[in-house]
């Protein structure tokens, strides 16, 4: 079949693959191709096996995969066919030299650029859609510019807003597409040519055109803005806890302005991911190179209440316990990150595990999706760890529960039957203030939430 457009995307993770998921599927006349490095994430895409769970993605690559979406680890073969190029490798935070800690690891990105220029043979688009540090598409511009053969490449930023967990709803329906460009006439062709591809399912009042820089601090701003959200109502929740009020009610009460809005306004355990810490702190580091030390601060104290959140979690769970976990069996209930994923990186769950095994408990992890995760995360922990993906069995003999991730299966447990199973007197630590605390309350259980007053008869 002779397809319209030919399109590329290298990186087959949890964003480049679904986005491209999407572009297969609302343009079946566009041949989509995603690459990647890594032999075992292609293979998966290309089974029955998906390497990411994301609800309703199986079905959408069903539809497309061998019709108009491909897999394959010909990344140099492919960036030779394709005319328009996505990246969408990991930027992880750097881990060392200059800016470890905090800036941006731009190495996977720059083995990209340098690949794209050794193997392009004619003219390309080629478009960020990792987070990448302001400035960072004049570098690629740059690498790119030493090209020989009258070749050239415009380069766009395109940076995704979608979450994991809600993926497919957010690629197919997204409050905005941001496509970022040079003001040049080629820099303005390439842009339209990216907005004629959303064009096919995204209304023109929500696909939204801005210079290049303005695109890619966007995204890192939009990450911390929402981070922020997150860590200003956990800091309330502390209050709360104090001041016996309730920090469901301020955040119904707060969010009902229509100013301020009620979502992500859900006090827990803190924000995990493998995005709110590395964005904040790349934008933390960009304050301080561009020397605005105070707004560096501002931004860095959204991670800091983030660390603080989980710590006073882990205290309370002590102090609650009679000031020991030694020996006790501790059930931990989800590990990833947020509900409808399997995701671990960054999670919650991960600290609050170690910091558990570091009070020589016994700690049993359960989560529908993400136990392969979790073990791999775990790994090199020391202390006695185990793996049960049913919550009856995990949380028997147990003598407390910590819910760490907000899936819908933990709502509706039955925890009369629980409670029987568990060691006297149970305790219930709900992170995520997702149960029915009175009942839990009612059948036994001394129950601690997030930022309201705890049901204990201890
Ligand atoms: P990921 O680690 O799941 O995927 C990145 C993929 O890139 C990996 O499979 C890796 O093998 C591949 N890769 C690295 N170097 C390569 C190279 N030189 N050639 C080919 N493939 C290479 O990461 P992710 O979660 O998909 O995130 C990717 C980017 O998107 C990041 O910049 C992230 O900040 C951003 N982002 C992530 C999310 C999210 O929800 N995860 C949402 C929006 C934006
Ligand atoms: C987030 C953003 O929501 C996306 O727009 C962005 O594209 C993405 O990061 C990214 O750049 O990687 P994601 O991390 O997948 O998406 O998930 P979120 O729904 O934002 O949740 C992040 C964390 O905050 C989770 O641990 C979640 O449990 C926590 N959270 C969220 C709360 O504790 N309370 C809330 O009210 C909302």
């Amino acid at each position: 079949m002779k397809f319209k457009k030919k399109i590329l995307c290298i990186g087959a993770g949890y964003v480049g693959a679904p986005s491209m998921v999407m572009i297969a599927c609302k343009c079946p006349d566009y041949k989509v191709t995603v690459v990647d490095i890594n032999h075992q994430r292609i293979d998966a895409w290309n089974s029955d096996q998906l390497p990411v769970y994301e609800p309703g993605l199986d079905e959408i690559v069903k539809k497309t995969r061998g019709r108009n979406l491909f897999f394959s680890t010909d990344i140099d073969n492919q960036i030779k066919e394709n005319d328009i190029i996505f990246v969408c490798v990991n930027t992880p935070t750097k881990t060392f030299g200059a800016g470890a800690g905090m800036a941006a690891d731009l190495q996977y990105w720059e083995k990209t650029a340098r690949q794209i220029l050794e193997n392009s043979q004619s003219s390309k688009i080629v478009i960020e859609k990792s987070t990448l540090p302001i400035k960072t598409a004049l570098a690629m511009e740059r690498i790119l510019a030493s090209a020989k053969g009258g070749i050239s490449f415009d380069v766009l930023s395109n940076p995704e807003f979608m979450a994991e967990g809600t993926a497919i709803d957010d690629l197919e329906n997204p409050d905005r597409v941001l496509i970022g460009s040079r003001e040049t006439q080629s820099g303005l062709a390439a842009r339209a040519q990216l907005v004629d591809i959303y064009a096919r399912w995204v209304s023109p009042e929500k696909i939204i055109t801005s210079n290049i820089w303005s695109a890619e601090l966007s995204k890192l701003v939009a990450n911390a803005f929402l981070a922020q959200r997150v860590s200003s109502i956990n800091s309330i929740s502390a209050l709360c806890e104090k001041a016996d009020a309730d920090i469901s009610e301020v955040a119904r009460a707060v969010g009902m302005d229509s100013r301020i809005g009620s979502k992500f306004l859900k006090a827990g355990i803190g924000f995990g991911g493998s995005c709110f810490k590395k964005d904040i702190l790349n934008l933390v580091y960009l304050c301080h190179f561009y020397g605005l030390p105070e707004v560096a601060a501002y931004w860095e104290s959204v991670v800091k209440i983030n660390e603080y959140q989980q710590e006073r979690f882990i205290a309370n769970i002590l102090k609650s316990m009679f000031n020991t976990l030694a020996g006790k069996k501790i059930c931990v209930l989800g590990f990833a990150f947020k509900a409808d994923t399997g995701d671990t990186r960054e999670s919650p769950a991960i600290n609050i595990t170690r910091m558990l095994v570091a009070e020589h408990a016994e700690v049993v992890i359960s989560d529908p999706k993400a136990l392969g995760n979790a073990a791999i995360d775990m790994a090199q922990d020391e202390g006695q760890i185990s793996y049960v993906e049913d919550p009856y069995r995990a949380s028997a003999h147990c003598h407390a529960l910590v819910i760490m991730t907000d899936w819908d299966l933990y709502r509706r447990l039955d925890y009369r039957k629980i409670y029987k199973s568990m060691i006297k007197p149970a305790f219930i630590f709900d992170g995520r203030n997702i149960i029915d605390q009175q009942k839990c309350f009612e059948i036994g259980f001394n129950v601690f939430p997030i930022g309201k007053p705890a049901l204990s008869r201890l």
